[in-house]
């Protein structure tokens, strides 16, 4: 093998030990037989500009963005993709042949991804969604929904003007909610996305009652520490269909794959009990 063909990523965050990356990227290199590897780049933000600047010297094909980094690369990379901007974050950044950074996400790429793969035969044009929470994740996830043809996006926020400012970013049929009304937002919706803290190991526990919440409505969460949150077990018990958020973080991997190498590496069983017992053991 020449020194060239050996492929380098990196996910670059602060912290970032704690990342699941690695480990699925690292069993694609093996499944595929491509030679390289996938490394933790530990990265204070001030670090960020000259860190990115320094991926073509080293020959590094691309790199994974996380917390803190996905804004302010933004304003480093030679070329922000028109959805990233949108949405407002890099996760994923490709070196291209001369030399210079293209930025793009994949988020929402990953949250259809695990969405369409759990719930065969889900659509987002068959009624209203419901989505909690107005960060990176919600943009992401509000982004999905509207390119996959969501009539209506019950927009329900804590901070009101946090959700006016990404209707407006995104565009699409978004209606603000307040953090009040969340119970009767779930009345008649079809999809529902908690993209808040809220039932995160060690985050207070999201207190929402589902009573007003058709049997046939999806519900997921972003959240995937615990794999299960409280919301997915009390969605389950009473019959709808329940998809945690480990899957957007899986399937946000082969479309990075398809930009870095024109590859699209599968998210097997296999990878997916690899990534659910690291998270168990708490590894
Ligand atoms: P990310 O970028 O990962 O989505 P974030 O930007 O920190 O994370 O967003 C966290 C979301 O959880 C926000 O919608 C936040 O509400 P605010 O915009 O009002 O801050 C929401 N959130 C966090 N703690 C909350 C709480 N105790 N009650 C209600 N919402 C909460």
């Amino acid at each position: 093998m020449s020194d060239q063909r050996y492929h380098l990523i990196g996910v670059m965050g602060w912290p970032v030990m704690h990342s699941r990356s690695p480990m699925m990227h690292n069993y694609w290199f093996e499944q595929t037989g491509l030679p390289g590897r996938y490394v933790f780049l530990p990265l204070e933000p001030e670090r960020l500009p000259e860190a990115l600047r320094a991926l073509p010297a080293l020959n590094f094909a691309g790199a994974n963005l996380t917390i803190p980094h996905k804004l302010q690369a933004m304003d480093i990379v030679d070329e922000v993709d028109e959805v990233a901007r949108k949405i407002g974050a890099i996760s994923c950044v490709v070196v291209r042949d001369d030399g210079s950074l293209w930025g793009a996400n994949n988020d929402w790429r990953g949250f259809l991804g695990n969405l369409k793969g759990s719930v065969p035969g889900w659509q987002a044009g068959e009624g209203p969604a419901t989505v909690l929470g107005a960060g990176g994740g919600s943009r992401a996830v509000c982004h999905a929904l509207i390119s996959e043809g969501a009539p209506e996006i019950r927009l329900v926020n804590r901070t009101g003007e946090r959700a006016d400012q990404l209707a407006a970013d995104l565009g699409g049929p978004i209606t603000v909610l307040p953090w009040e009304v969340r119970d009767d937002a779930l009345d008649g919706a079809t999809t529902v996305v908690n993209t808040t803290s809220l039932g995160m190991v060690g985050q207070p526990e999201l207190d929402i009652g589902l009573e007003a919440l058709g049997r046939e409505a999806v519900v997921a969460d972003i959240i995937y520490t615990p794999l299960e949150t409280d919301l997915l077990a009390r969605a389950k018990a009473r019959g709808n269909r329940a998809v945690g958020g480990l899957g957007m973080l899986l399937h946000q991997g082969p479309p990075a794959w398809n930009l870095w190498f024109g590859l699209s590496p599968t998210v097997t069983p296999e990878l997916r009990a690899m990534m659910e017992a690291s998270i168990w053991g708490g590894g």
